[in-house]
């Protein structure tokens, strides 16, 4: 060491050693250092070209709270501040990162932008957790302690499925919904777009579905619809922050908004009532019906084109009343039209019965004998089973509403478990997702309160190795991640399985 260097070394002072952090997810191996790094007002965040969204959505979130100007400069090779590294040759896992902290520098790399962007979401969670504030916090040293992670996910589909047909959720609530599921590591959006109560998205072809279909919602609500434009912006928003949309048209159950707002998709050529109660009606397509092929050809047509995502859902649960042949008939139909589109079929575990060519996948919520029939099929599946991972259940009998038909679904019940079903391999899984049902969820405040902590619990099931996971452990991390849910304004449900730490 050069003589001027081991006079600084002695002569200044140490950093300040912080507590080991305490992450939502876990990552999948950390060891923490002494001293810290601390972000001030010459800290510059360096990147290139292909790294420069990820550092300016960083710098984004930062500024406010911290009231730096955390500068983004296109010079990866420089030293000190943060710096984003890309690098395709990296021996990392897709969306893996590693994430070093020296007490002069943070260094995050990974091999794809996803990530370096799960990196920064882990970056900022080592900060105080009122480095989540939308406005400016005085008096705050904005630290972080010395720490060497490296991380990657379990699985590829992280997922949450929100319900905007039995109560619409406009653009706004539904981005502030996307930053807390980037915050988590989640990566799939699924919105449930139609349904007996509600049509939610502007179809050209078919006008009439929003306009009539989308006019109301459960307990007669003005309910609402996203124009198409509404839709890209959300869809772009959503893949910003690595998020793909998974758009569901569910077909041929739940179709009830449809046959109010179109005549000749009704044997009796007049459109039904609209239906505003709560109970589930499932009322089916009329599938002989001379024009209901072209318009479901129409609207997965239209639906495909705005969507970049691989995947469209079809839908398919609860078909009552319709023959299994025949529905069995539509549901190869419906791959062929969504081939055609370049998409891969996803419906609910009832499409498991049905003849369908790999590649599909069968959601599994109810029969799992259905979900065994689509693997060995040769179909994949994304695990919400109900008692885990349908968050429109009541969390306990302290919780003031929500359903109980697949019991009370409390925090450890959304975080013990396993996605891969006994005697399936990994493999035949690609992931989870927690899915959200609106019937009675009709403002931010339901949403927060069904949706957090219990899709905390699912994004480490979806990211953390398996092994790794334990009860008390997260219980423990996920007390302290309330902070920074408290700073956000979600209105989560506080179980009482966990001790939460207020900041
Ligand atoms: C469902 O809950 N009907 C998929």
């Amino acid at each position: 060491m050069p003589l001027l260097s081991l006079l600084l070394a002695c002569t200044t002072p140490k950093s300040e050693d912080l507590p080991a952090p305490l992450l939502v997810p876990a990552p999948v191996w950390m060891e923490d250092g002494e001293g810290s790094y601390t972000l001030d007002g010459d800290t510059i965040i360096h990147a290139d070209a292909d790294s420069r969204a990820v550092a300016d959505l960083l710098a984004e979130a930062l500024r406010p709270a911290t009231g730096l100007p955390l500068e983004v400069a296109l010079d990866s090779a420089a030293e000190g501040g943060l710096r984003l590294e890309l690098d395709p040759s990296l021996d990392l896992p897709a969306e893996g990162y590693t994430l070093d902290v020296f007490e002069d520098s943070v260094v995050i790399a990974a091999r794809d932008t996803a990530g370096l962007f799960y990196g920064t979401q882990t970056f900022r969670q080592l900060l105080p957790p009122e480095a989540w504030s939308g406005t400016a916090v005085e008096g705050t040293a904005w630290s972080v302690p010395v720490v060497s992670i490296e991380d990657s996910p379990r699985f590829a589909w992280r997922g949450a499925m929100i319900d905007v047909a039995r109560h619409f959720f406009g653009v706004e609530e539904m981005e502030r919904q996307i930053d807390l599921l980037a915050m988590h590591k989640l990566n799939r959006l699924h919105l449930h777009l139609t349904d007996d109560q509600g049509w939610r998205i502007e179809i050209l072809s078919w006008p009439l579905l929003a306009e009539v279909g989308g006019s109301t919602q459960v307990g007669g609500g003005e309910g609402g619809y996203y124009t198409q434009g509404d839709y890209v912006a959300l869809v772009d928003y959503a893949a910003e922050r690595h998020i793909t949309v998974v758009p569901e048209i569910d077909f041929p159950g739940h179709a009830h908004a449809a046959l109010a707002s179109y005549g000749e998709l009704n044997e009796s050529g007049t459109p039904v009532d609209l239906y505003t109660g709560e109970g589930v009606i499932s009322t089916p397509l009329w599938l002989e019906g001379p024009a209901t092929a072209g318009f479901v050809a129409d609207v997965l047509g239209e639906v495909a084109a705005l969507t970049p995502g691989e995947w469209i859902h079809v839908g398919g649960d609860e078909a009552v009343g319709v023959a299994p042949e025949d529905y069995a008939a539509f549901l190869v139909e419906m791959q062929a039209v969504v081939s055609a589109e370049g998409k891969t079929l996803a419906g609910w575990d009832e499409i498991g019965v049905v003849p369908l060519a790999p590649p599909f996948l069968a959601q599994h919520w109810f029969d799992e004998a259905n979900a065994r029939d689509a693997v060995t099929r040769g179909g994949q599946l994304v695990a919400s089973p109900a008692e885990h991972a349908y968050l429109d259940m009541e969390h306990d009998t302290a919780a003031d509403y929500g359903q109980i038909w697949a019991g009370r679904v409390n925090v450890q019940d959304a975080y013990d478990w396993d996605p891969v079903p006994a005697g399936l391999d990994e493999a035949d899984v690609v992931g989870l997702e927690g899915a959200m049902w609106a019937e009675f969820i009709d403002s931010r405040e339901r949403l927060d309160f069904m949706l957090w902590p219990r899709l905390a619990a699912h994004a480490e099931v979806g990211w953390s190795a398996s092994e790794a996971r334990e009860w008390e452990d997260f219980r423990t991390r996920l007390g302290s991640h309330g902070a920074r849910l408290d700073v956000l304004d979600v209105g989560y449900y506080q179980s009482r399985q966990v001790d939460w730490v207020h900041p």
